[in-house]
């Protein structure tokens, strides 16, 4: 069966999972670099580390013309159902579950949830998704750096924000792959604003050369398989 993560531009990923479709943080109407919209998505499951409308603006268009499940913190559960959002799943952090689509466990993000009105987020969070296979993808959402990062090495694949200003920059990001070991990574949150404007190619280069792990670079739009 497949594993396969598309980019579709700042922090927004869609998810081929054994079958099933989702998307990790959507946010694709107005967002300068997104690869695809909010009405062209497929999801029999939406993924949502935090509050910030730069991933979550798309949730309830999505959510509801797909009724796809939709798997967040209880604070964010709460503002969703209030908008006619009610297949609603809610995990918090260091909590795995295993779904009918993979195993999702939250894992520690250090940065903010607020909601677009200002309503309480609850927690930020990464995600480590598991296959049925046992294959591994760790997005770490948007964050900091952080030592307990070691306590998720080993992963298939690494999705990690390089972009600065709200998250790690480059170097840091550096620092994570060392601390991660995975497989693979791939950088996102860069690129979408001139605020986050980065050389994403010498990190690559730099991952690739300094470290054991493959760094890939996306163009939104851009797959990858994880073998
Ligand atoms: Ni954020
Ligand atoms: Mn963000």
């Amino acid at each position: 069966m497949s594993f396969k993560v598309t980019w579709l531009g700042h922090g927004s990923w869609a998810i081929e999972i054994d079958g099933y479709k989702g998307v990790l943080d959507p946010f694709l109407s107005g967002n300068p670099a997104a690869s695809t919209d909010a009405g062209s998505v497929e999801a029999d499951f939406i993924l949502v580390t935090h509050g910030h409308g730069d991933h979550v603006s798309d949730v309830v268009p999505i959510a509801q013309r797909t009724g796809a499940l939709v798997v967040c913190n209880a604070d964010i559960a709460g503002w969703f159902r209030d908008k006619g959002v009610s297949n609603i799943h809610t995990q918090h952090l260091g909590g795995g579950y295993q779904h009918d689509f993979g195993h999702v466990k939250f894992t520690i993000a250090h940065h903010g949830s607020g909601l677009p009105d200002g309503s309480y987020g609850g927690n930020p969070a990464g995600m480590i998704l598991t296959a049925k296979s046992g294959k591994k993808v760790y997005f770490a959402g948007d964050t900091a750096l952080f030592m307990d990062m070691q306590l998720y090495a080993g992963c298939d694949l690494a999705i990690l924000p390089i972009g600065d200003n709200f998250t790690m920059g480059p170097g840091d990001a550096l620092k994570a792959v060392e601390f991660l070991k995975p497989k693979a990574v791939i950088p996102c949150h860069y690129n979408t604003w001139p605020l986050i404007q980065v050389d994403a190619e010498a990190w690559v280069d730099a991952v690739n050369s300094q470290t054991d792990t493959k760094a890939i670079l996306l163009d939104p739009g851009g797959s990858y398989t994880i073998e």
